[in-house]
């Protein structure tokens, strides 16, 4: 029976061609060994003892032999720092870059890792050292990269169903500055790390979803502790890794079976509450359009002094606004009390809107006004409509239909097509 692939291989990542032996990874994360300063422990290490040319052709040397067994869609992330040699700073990212790029290795992105938790002090004429390079290489320019997954939204929280007009419904994409903190000694678990340096698992989560999906295959050839290839598991692709540390890959062994399933669990459990970027949007835009409702009402009742509002009811339209800053257009039919008071009521509105908050929900309003039930209701075209109160526009209080419309409670003042049912306490 031939030998596991998928796992990680106590073997010479320079040898990593008699493992992998066609084109299947999409993705290679890893950190490679120090140039001369840090003894791993075996014979066949790169880096320590070497020269600064011996240190760069080896790492060519793995490199090439990773190129050979990525997919033409695949990308290598290198986590990499400069050093300091004979009072002089050596730019080895730049260097390393350089060299691999003969292999056919294209840099495509330069990204700079904020690690706070670093060591709080600072050698003479120097600054403290608080980052290191992230850089991001493709195989082709057809690279897998899955800017969307990566946007700061999906994970729908309980500020963000009170709240929608303080997020961006499509997202924000992430900088070139990351900030992952330095796992401290002992998150890892109980005397499992005694390693050098292992990567924050937000981080390579990070990069796994922006490249990865499940069943795909990462590789890491300077595995160490296998942080990026347990998180590779708690994620469900697949992983090969190469060691020469036995020691280490006993202790990947020993956490992944501790870990693993928990860190699976959260790993679905999050990825469960994911919606579709669409339909995040589409529901952002909901939230707000009711909530701007609520915000109007309270606004011209208490700040206005004016108490003329009975009814509003809420449509979105598929109008573009007239702004580019703005996001839709919403028309808001009013039911108001007194006809005399129409104008006043207009003036107030006009300045509610214009100012904050209302002005930064990215909302255009349509007002129309209508001083009785039936011209209120003329203006109606929806059957099914849901009723909100003046206090909550993230659940519908009841389905309800146009002629219940004269019936209703003082604090029942939204109807509007438009269905959310949000319990905030599942997004706590
Ligand atoms: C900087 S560490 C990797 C740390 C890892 N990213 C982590 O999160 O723990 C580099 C690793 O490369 C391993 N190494 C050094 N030379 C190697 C070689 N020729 N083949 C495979 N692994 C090697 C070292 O034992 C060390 O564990």
């Amino acid at each position: 029976m031939p030998e596991k692939l998928y796992k990680i291989h106590q073997t010479d990542a320079r040898k990593i061609d008699t493992i992998i032996t066609t084109p299947l990874v999409d993705v290679t994360v890893t950190s490679p060994p120090y140039f001369d300063m840090k003894d791993y422990g075996h014979a066949d290490q790169i880096g320590f003892g070497q020269s600064y040319t011996e240190y760069l052709d080896d790492l060519y040397d793995v490199f090439s032999k990773v190129f050979a067994c990525t997919k033409d869609t695949g990308t290598l992330w290198v986590i990499i720092d400069v050093f300091r040699r004979d009072g002089e700073t050596i730019p080895l990212p730049f260097d390393f870059a350089n060299k691999i790029k003969g292999i056919g290795w294209r840099l495509k992105e330069v990204i700079i890792w904020g690690k706070d938790k670093t060591v709080p002090w600072a050698h003479k004429g120097q600054m403290r050292n608080s980052f290191e390079y992230v850089l991001l290489f493709s195989k082709s320019e057809n690279y897998t990269f899955h800017i969307d997954r990566v946007r700061d939204y999906g994970a729908l929280k309980k500020w963000w169903v009170k709240y929608p007009e303080r997020y961006n419904p499509r997202g924000k994409t992430p900088e070139a500055i990351w900030n992952f903190d330095i796992p401290v000694q002992g998150s890892w678990g109980k005397g499992y790390i005694k390693h050098f340096c292992p990567l924050p698992e937000e981080m390579i989560a990070q990069i796994l979803k922006l490249t990865t999906i499940e069943g795909d295959v990462v590789l890491d050839p300077f595995s160490g502790s296998g942080a990026v290839l347990s998180k590779a598991d708690n994620m469900k692709r697949r992983y090969i890794g190469t060691e020469l540390n036995p020691e280490y890959i006993r202790m990947f062994k020993n956490y992944l079976k501790k870990t693993g399933k928990q860190k699976r669990h959260e790993y679905e459990v999050e990825t469960n509450g994911l919606l579709p970027q669409n339909q995040f949007e589409t529901l952002i835009l909901k939230l707000r359009a009711l909530k701007y409702a609520r915000i109007f009402y309270e606004k011209l009742k208490k700040d206005a002094k004016l108490d003329e509002i009975v009814l509003i009811f809420v449509e979105l339209t598929d109008r573009t606004p007239k702004k580019s800053h703005l996001l839709i257009v919403v028309r808001y039919l009013i039911l108001i009390r007194d006809e005399q008071k129409l104008d006043e009521v207009k003036a107030a509105m006009k300045a509610i809107v214009a100012k904050a908050p209302l002005s930064k929900f990215g909302i255009e309003p349509d007002f129309a006004y209508a001083s009785n039930f039936d011209t209120f209701s003329a203006g109606i075209k929806a059957t099914t409509l849901r009723l909100y109160t003046n206090k909550v526009t993230h659940t519908f209080k009841s389905e309800l239909k146009i002629a219940d419309i004269a019936n209703l409670g003082r604090n029942d003042i939204i109807i509007s097509e438009i269905a959310v049912d949000l319990n905030e306490k599942d997004y706590e």
